[in-house]
């Protein structure tokens, strides 16, 4: 039997994390075989690519080779770690995936989501997770998270403008709401343990008993 490809969406400081690590937990302590792992990275090709892509050294990347970066990190990635952990059966608990490219590189930067699917088409063969849990908080919270956690530190796409954001926000929510099937948008204002709590009860259909 395969296994299950469960990503986290959301913005700047919604939690995706801290409920990534709360989820693969809940997993293991159900006896899975638990893949935990994040974009972009996750492999050491995909992890140097990412050090390309968000280092503020440099004169950075326009939004067509940013997206092919992001692009060729993911495809790394779905081919040496992901797939292969699918295909013997593991779950694998993924910190974004396709929709972040979806979002930033396409509702924050302007490419059509045609093009990133495209990309993701040619990269990684279309591989799509079979739940995607979107972390939706209050810009607020998102601000006070990120004040606490990254100080004046951001990288070179997280101190991107507000406006910026408020694009990827909205891209989000908008391909949240496309496809229920396959979303499960959690109101993540809340404690960890409690945003926990309803991403458990979400995906309650489809975790192991
Ligand atoms: P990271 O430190 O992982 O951000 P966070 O902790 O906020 O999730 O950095 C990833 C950054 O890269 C984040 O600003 C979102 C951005 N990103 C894209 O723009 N496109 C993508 O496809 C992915 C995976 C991430």
């Amino acid at each position: 039997m395969t296994g299950r490809f469960i990503t986290f969406e959301g913005g700047e400081g919604a939690g995706k994390s801290t409920q990534a690590r709360l989820l693969a937990a809940a997993l293991k302590a159900r006896g899975q075989d638990v893949v935990i792992t994040r974009e972009p990275g996750g492999t050491p090709g995909a992890e140097a690519i990412r050090e390309l892509l968000l280092s503020t050294e440099g004169p950075g990347w326009r939004a067509r080779a940013e997206a092919l970066l992001f692009a060729a990190a993911r495809s790394d990635h779905v081919e040496t770690l992901i797939r292969p952990a699918l295909q013997r059966g593991a779950w694998v608990v993924c910190d974004r995936f396709i929709d972040s490219s979806r979002a930033y590189q396409g509702g924050g930067s302007g490419l059509s989501d045609a093009d990133i699917l495209e990309l993701h088409r040619i990269g990684s063969e279309e591989l799509l997770p079979d739940r995607t849990v979107f972390l939706a908080v209050s810009p607020d919270e998102a601000d006070r998270r990120l004040a606490l956690r990254d100080g004046n530190s951001a990288d070179r796409i997280g101190g991107r403008e507000s406006d910026y954001h408020a694009r990827v926000d909205k891209a989000f929510r908008t391909f949240a709401a496309q496809d229920p099937a396959r979303f499960v948008e959690i109101e993540a204002d809340a404690e960890p343990e409690a945003v926990h709590a309803r991403i458990m009860s979400a995906l309650a259909g489809l975790l192991p008993s």
